[in-house]
């Protein structure tokens, strides 16, 4: 029987079907540290990931290792260079966690324009008193402009929304969407830096690559208006997060809204003194009925990359399929 590493805790009914197909080695406790991921990984054919970054060294010292699938959209955490030069696939899980993502962007930043969090913690704090008119204003949702960067699955779930919310939706992303895409969504493109002006509520949606750290730095958040939000879902390292806090302390934006953060689950100490910031751990996916579609995907990935019957080597989302049928090296 191959064997195979289940890196973190999930569903224990996808550890029973795993098991119908493979020797299954489960780590269900804390995230492994690199080494004893790299120990665990070595006689390994394949491993199911959550975030785990998975390395050359590691990918060198398992030399049966043929697949690994990340329980997650985004796979910055797999050196794919690697992965392509060891012939090792990777895939992971699109498309089943677009709606439940999408409407936890709307609740992130419907939470941070209307200071729902902020407001919450000054009632438990037995602060309210009286009523004022000015207490908690904030900007409106309804009617202003949505500014989405990173128009794919993600985000245009999130612009669909929009239209209910009588919006105006503009959009930045690598390369224009297709024109019945734009029109469908009534998005209209604009550069990164159009957008941020323009935007009342800027989100983001955009995968995590070397090319966009700090795609949100200091000096975007100065074209940003003060009345503006700004909502991450995508992945910590994509916002300058200290220039953020610094941002939000000033009040030189209106507020922000943060399921992800740079070196996460730690979270920068700035970020945790400002008020004006509403702050989830990375929980944007986090329905029951989508967090067991992704485990169960990422277990067809393994299964059909290592296993036998119809869909032998043919996973439903590799990464890299170039390297399918190529042997190890
Ligand atoms: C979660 O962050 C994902 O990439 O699926």
């Amino acid at each position: 029987m191959q064997k195979i590493l289940v890196a973190r805790p999930i569903f224990p009914d996808v550890i029973e079907r795993l098991k119908q197909h493979f020797e299954v080695d489960w780590n269900n406790g804390d995230a492994l540290p690199a080494d004893e991921l790299a120990r665990r990984l070595a006689d390994k054919d394949g491993a199911l990931t959550a975030g785990d970054p998975i390395n050359a060294a590691m990918l060198a010292a398992a030399p049966r290792l043929r697949v690994v699938a990340n329980m997650a959209v985004g796979y910055n955490n797999f050196d794919m260079a690697a992965f392509n030069a060891a012939n090792v696939l990777g895939t992971n899980t699109p498309d089943v966690l677009n709606e439940t993502t999408a409407d936890f962007g709307w609740a992130l930043m419907m939470a941070a324009a209307r200071r729902i969090t902020e407001s919450e913690h000054y009632l438990r704090a037995g602060k309210w008193e009286k009523w004022s008119y000015d207490m908690f204003i904030g900007p409106d949702v309804y009617g202003s402009t949505l500014g989405v960067v990173g128009m794919g699955r993600i985000g245009q779930a999130i612009a669909r929304r929009a239209q209910g919310f009588n919006m105006r939706v503009i959009y930045h992303n690598r390369s224009r969407v297709a024109p019945e895409i734009e029109s469908a969504l009534n998005a209209e493109y604009r550069t990164k830096e159009a957008l941020l002006r323009e935007a009342d509520h800027v989100v983001l949606v955009l995968p995590y690559t070397a090319e966009n750290h700090h795609t949100i730095g200091a000096a975007e958040l100065a074209l940003m208006k003060p009345t503006a939000t700004l909502t991450n879902v995508a992945r910590g390292g994509i916002v300058d997060d200290a220039a953020l806090a610094e941002a939000l302390r000033e009040r030189r934006i209106a507020a922000a809204g943060l399921d992800v953060f740079e070196g996460e689950p730690k979270v920068h100490p700035a970020l945790l003194t400002v008020p004006n910031v509403v702050l989830t751990p990375h929980i944007a996916s986090a329905s029951e009925a989508t967090r067991r579609a992704m485990a169960n995907l990422a277990a067809d990935n393994l299964i059909a990359a290592l296993g036998e019957g119809p869909r032998a080597g043919r996973p439903p989302n590799p990464i890299n399929p170039d390297v399918m049928g190529k042997a190890r090296s």
